[in-house]
């Protein structure tokens, strides 16, 4: 039987990477902390000076991720003086100046996000989820999200027209060609790029968990079994209960001591000897 681990560690992300090789990871998934979020229990970051702040950080999840390796960044801009703020925009600009690919966005649809009302908007029900690669090639498993068929089987597969039984580009270049003729008899199809999940009401003593559905489906797409999975903004340790369950190996990254309490709490770590012997593989930031 396979050893997993699962490695949770208190600090800034940006230098405990230091502790990790190069090339290390195959997966990053996480969810940073939102700008001007949460100030009182792990600092809030300006919106102004988010990208500033990401940038030392990322640059260490480029060191250690592999080439073959995705970075997947669940995030949401918020609403300063009456429209949205840039900061995700010039987020994914800076990315891309570090050296990334931004390769995908997918959609969180939050299913079940409670009622409300604003003066001039509708209630937030969605987020993002930021594809970031090394290279254009990259790991990815697409049988391992297969969803069943649905209602197209009886509906638009039992009417096709003619442009149904070639196969020509998506108009919109994402390189999606299609026949859907070739989907009649099947019962799975690969999903689409918006993930319909609902948030989870166990907060887990943590005010900004996602569900637990967020990260499984993202490690069943970009990993296998064996790989080792990073969440260097792990909170109470979703992204590492989840990689544990699915037999990946995992290291979570906290600030707050007593988040790491928390996931420390569920999930079941095995001594690591490697990291052990404390080598400084990157650069420090200057603070
Ligand atoms: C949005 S929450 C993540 C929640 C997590 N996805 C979960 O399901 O529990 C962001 C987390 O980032 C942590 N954090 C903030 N700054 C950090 C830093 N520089 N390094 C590591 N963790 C940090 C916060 O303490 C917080 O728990």
């Amino acid at each position: 039987m396979r050893k997993i681990e699962c490695i949770t560690r208190c600090g800034d992300c940006a230098e405990v990477l230091l502790d990790y090789p190069d090339n290390f990871f195959d997966l990053i998934v996480t969810s940073p902390p939102y700008a001007d979020s949460r100030a009182k229990t792990y600092g809030g970051i300006r919106p102004d000076d988010y990208v500033e702040w990401f940038l030392p950080r990322s640059e260490q999840f480029f060191r250690v991720l592999k080439p073959t390796g995705t970075f997947i960044l669940n995030i949401k801009e918020k609403v300063v003086d009456g429209e949205r703020h840039t900061y995700i925009i010039e987020l994914i600009l800076a990315l891309r100046k570090q050296g990334w690919l931004w390769t995908e966005e997918f959609i969180w649809h939050k299913r079940n996000c409670h009622p409300g009302k604003w003066p001039n908007r509708f209630r937030d029900a969605w987020e993002r989820c930021l594809q970031f690669n090394k290279s254009k090639r990259f790991q990815m498993f697409q049988e391992n999200v297969m969803v069943p068929m649905g209602k197209w089987a009886e509906t638009r597969l039992k009417h096709l027209g003619k442009h149904d039984v070639i196969r020509f580009d998506s108009q919109v270049g994402s390189g999606f060609g299609k026949n859907i003729a070739n989907w009649i008899g099947r019962d799975k199809a690969y999903p689409s790029n918006v993930l319909h999940l609902p948030t989870e009401t166990d907060n887990r003593n943590h005010s900004a968990t996602f569900p637990r559905a967020l990260p499984e489906w993202f490690i069943k797409l970009f990993t296998k079994e064996g790989d080792w999975v990073l969440d260097p903004f792990v909170g109470c340790g979703t992204t590492c209960e989840v990689a544990q369950k699915l037999g990946r190996n995992s290291i979570g990254i906290d600030i707050v001591r007593q988040y790491i309490d928390l996931a420390q709490e569920k999930i079941n770590p095995v001594e690591m000897m490697l990291f052990e012997k404390r080598v400084k593989y990157g650069k420090r930031i200057k603070k």
